[in-house]
């Protein structure tokens, strides 16, 4: 049989094969409550206009809360012949609520109407990932804070470099999520205009009033053009590529445990509740949390691509393709969630191995900067000489299969005949980071100013 939307003009229903490829429902669904939302703003404002009578407003009023607890309480009957959400409610009001139901699509299309429960949709999934970032910055700084001042080595091409403390290392991740975070909320603040009232694509020649129903919805004001309206989906490419960076923070921070819960760094113990156990090796506790973190992004930046995709070659204004965006957004959103909830799990639970770590950064010469640099300060050296120097000592000291404190006091002015006793001093890595007191630097006492900042910042 035709449809009941729109069956005037059609004398049969849709090929079986035509349904599944055409119907959104079993997807879209999610969108049931900013729907019910929109409709209700919708038709609160149709009555304070005068379009529709206050009997049929309140009555759709009504019958739209009755729905939301039927689909809240699992017993809506879902129809997939209704091919989405706003035709399943719609329906299902009319059966409720009677003819009133038939008339709250008054000046309207499902074209706006998608529009704005999508952006509702991914309005709350920017405060939801806003938040999350908060409670995994918090996690950093409680473990900034504990190791303002352990001694670890700092990486380049993930060759010992220098020096640096466990509080920075983990307040560099504060910034990058802090970043994340105002992308998110910057997204936010420019997807937060209405396209409700644009119609299908042209506006109508209802006297609506898209203000009120913007501020019924909590927008800042509604969009200024129709066509762009119903065919913009930039809020959701927005919310793809803010989570597509704070996915490959996640990632990195995800390798970083991998590597160091390996038996060979032993940087970090990861706890029992963010790890799996070998069925056949009872020795393993495999970092799993930390890997399939490392793996999500690529879901994630998947999901960015297609939508991209999808977009990129649409005529003005709205095209089929665009149902195609919502499952990217929610599988990128659910699984942008599970991993800021998982990563703040497993930062809150990890152990730094505080010795292990002092011993990495004292092998690999890691102090041969700090050497250079005393010859500059001291001897009066130019640094390029004092880093030719400097390699020769360590050269020496490796050939000797020693680390460069270890080298005697002869040796060293057997290099260079300028070189002190005190140069002991500035080979030690608590020095060494200490010494780094530029701003921004890994100096402990550096590290706790950043700390106090970032904990007023973030209450
Ligand atoms: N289910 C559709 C979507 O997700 C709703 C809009 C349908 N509009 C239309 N003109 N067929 O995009």
């Amino acid at each position: 049989s035709a449809n009941q939307m729109w069956g005037g003009r059609f004398a049969s229903g849709p090929d079986a094969i035509m349904q599944a490829i055409n119907a959104s429902i079993g997807f879209d669904q999610r969108l049931y409550a900013q729907d019910i939302a929109g409709s209700r703003a919708h038709a609160a404002m149709l009555a304070a206009q005068g379009i529709l009578s206050n009997k049929d407003a309140e009555a759709i009023g009504e019958g739209l809360l009755t729905v939301l607890s039927e689909i809240e309480t699992g017993n809506f009957p879902f129809r997939v012949e209704l091919e989405d959400i706003h035709l399943n409610i719609e329906s299902r009001l009319t059966e409720i609520v009677g003819d009133a139901g038939k008339r709250l699509h008054t000046a309207r299309s499902r074209n706006d109407q998608v529009a704005v429960d999508f952006r509702l949709w991914v309005r709350d999934q920017c405060d939801a990932a806003i938040s999350g970032l908060t409670a995994l910055m918090q996690a950093f700084v409680t473990q900034a804070e504990a190791g303002a001042d352990w001694v670890m080595p700092g990486f380049t091409h993930l060759q010992t470099a220098q020096p640096v403390t466990w509080g920075h290392h983990m307040l560099a991740y504060v910034e990058m999520f802090a970043r994340d975070r105002s992308r998110f909320e910057d997204a936010r603040r420019r997807m937060n205009e209405c396209p409700l009232g644009a119609a299908a694509l042209a506006g109508t020649s209802f006297p609506i009033d898209r203000e009120m129903t913007a501020k019924a919805l909590g927008f800042d004001r509604p969009t200024a053009n129709s066509l762009d309206s119903v065919s913009d989906r930039d809020f959701a490419l927005e919310f793809l590529a803010a989570s597509s960076i704070t996915a490959m923070h996640l990632s990195r921070f995800a390798e970083e445990l991998v590597i160091w819960s390996s038996a060979q760094f032993r940087f970090v113990r990861l706890s029992d509740r963010w790890t799996t156990g070998s069925s056949i090796m009872p020795q393993k506790k495999n970092p799993d949390a930390a890997e399939l973190l490392r793996a999500k992004l690529g879901r994630i930046l998947g999901a960015t691509v297609a939508l991209f995709t999808i977009m990129k070659g649409l005529a003005l204004t709205y095209s089929k393709d665009m149902q195609e965006d919502k499952e990217q957004v929610f599988d990128a959103a659910d699984t942008l969630m599970l991993g800021l909830a998982a990563m703040t799990g497993m930062v809150g639970d990890m152990t730094a191995n505080r010795e292990t770590l002092k011993t990495a950064a004292a092998s690999g010469f890691s102090t041969a900067t700090d050497l250079a640099d005393w010859l500059v300060r001291e001897l009066g050296l130019p640094f390029r000489e004092a880093h030719h120097v400097t390699g020769t000592l360590v050269a020496l000291a490796e050939s000797a299969g020693v680390d460069l404190p270890d080298l005697t006091l002869s040796q060293m002015q057997g290099v260079h005949p300028g070189i002190r006793d005190d140069v002991f001093a500035v080979l030690g890595v608590e020095n060494s980071v200490r010494s780094r007191m530029s701003y921004g630097g890994t100096a402990p006492d550096r590290v706790r100013e950043q700390v106090a900042r970032w904990k007023a910042a973030l209450g």
